[in-house]
């Protein structure tokens, strides 16, 4: 029997701090209206200090939600995926700490690095075990504590983030029902160096002088990341939907990873899908990387915008730079 994978089950978390813009402004050199004006920003949800909450502290709040929604226990599942660029710590992966906090002990566990794309690349290789009959209950997280590694003196990047983290949980249905249809990952290497953390890995381990440095710290091409997110969510768009028979007319919601609203009102004129088609909370949340699809998934699916029978065309990108899309038939 062929299996589809159908999300059962979705859940978010915030923090509860919520830090405005004349907030920001009392940190770095901007203002409210240029971080409105330049992202669609209005709050972010941050985490309270360093280390206060950490990303493992999210995704089990995040999981234990989807998990009741789909109504299962954490002892049903086979698999446990978090996408993240920030574990609790270097290692074990997150999702090991997850599997603990939960008590998941069938599960295998293991965390997957494509940045603010990494939930989709779960998602991805979750829909894999489940087609191919390896896994049928499947717990994909998306959760990041960007605050951690945001340089809070450059005022070019530090107003866009936020701390989140969201889960779904992945069941093996049947073919013909809801589920996913399609999903398709994409990475260009050439383009790393518009977005990366130069210090703390092999290449140039942690010195107290990098430290100082702040080259822990994440650092972006803003105006060449916009460039490429937009194109290559373009296309991904186009293909996938090409490759499935649809045509934009045929997609009822979009939930895109939510970089800067400019970027989704540009790949929503392009791809020619009307904006109100396409939820949107990077208001409230600013990006919060791997999280940011799958809370903006989880508000649609609890708020009744996902009726059934929707075509719900899923997007994001991040560093790599990789981005990813999905299809599912709510
Ligand atoms: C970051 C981003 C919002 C900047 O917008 P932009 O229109 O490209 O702005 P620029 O970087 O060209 O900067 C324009 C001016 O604003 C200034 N500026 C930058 N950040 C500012 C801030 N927070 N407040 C006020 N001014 C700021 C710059 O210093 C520059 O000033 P100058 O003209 O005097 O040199 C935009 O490039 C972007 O969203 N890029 C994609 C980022 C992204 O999505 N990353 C994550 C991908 S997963």
């Amino acid at each position: 029997m062929a299996f589809r994978s159908r999300i059962t089950g979705t859940g978010g978390f915030a923090p509860p701090r919520v830090v405005t813009n004349d907030e920001m402004a009392k940190i770095v050199d901007t203002n409210d209206q240029w971080i409105q004006e330049r992202s669609g920003i209005k709050t972010r949800r941050l985490v309270d200090f360093e280390g206060a909450m950490s990303t493992g502290d999210m995704a089990e709040q995040a999981a234990k939600a989807a998990l009741e929604r789909a109504g299962i226990t954490a002892l049903d599942l086979d698999l446990i995926i978090v996408g993240t660029v920030t574990p609790d710590m270097r290692v074990p992966s997150c999702a090991c700490i997850v599997q603990q906090r939960l008590g998941a002990k069938n599960a295998a566990a293991f965390d997957v690095l494509a940045a603010c794309a990494g939930s989709m690349f779960a998602l991805s290789v979750a829909d894999k075990f489940i087609r191919t009959g390896t896994a049928k209950r499947i717990l994909v997280i998306g959760g990041e504590t960007l605050s951690v590694i945001t340089n809070w003196t450059d005022r070019g990047t530090c107003v866009l983030f936020g701390d989140a983290a969201g889960a779904f949980v992945v069941e093996a249905a049947p073919e013909d029902g809801p589920g996913l249809v399609d999903t398709a990952i994409y990475s260009d290497g050439n383009t790393w160096q518009h977005l990366y953390i130069p210090a703390g890995g092999s290449k140039q381990p942690l010195t107290p002088q990098l430290l100082a440095e702040r080259k822990d710290r994440l650092i972006m091409n803003g105006r060449e990341v916009y460039k490429i997110a937009v194109r290559s969510l373009v296309d991904a768009a186009e293909k996938i939907l090409a490759k499935n028979g649809l045509t934009a007319a045929d997609v009822g919601l979009v939930v895109a990873h939510q970089a800067n609203l400019r970027i989704i009102e540009a790949v929503a004129q392009r791809v020619d899908i009307p904006l109100d088609r396409f939820v949107i909370n990077i208001d409230r949340y600013g990006n919060t990387s791997s999280a940011s699809a799958l809370i903006t998934f989880d508000e649609a699916a609890r708020d009744g915008r996902m009726k059934p029978g929707t075509n719900v065309l899923m997007l994001a990108i991040g560093a790599g730079m990789c981005w990813a899309a999905a299809l599912y038939r709510a």
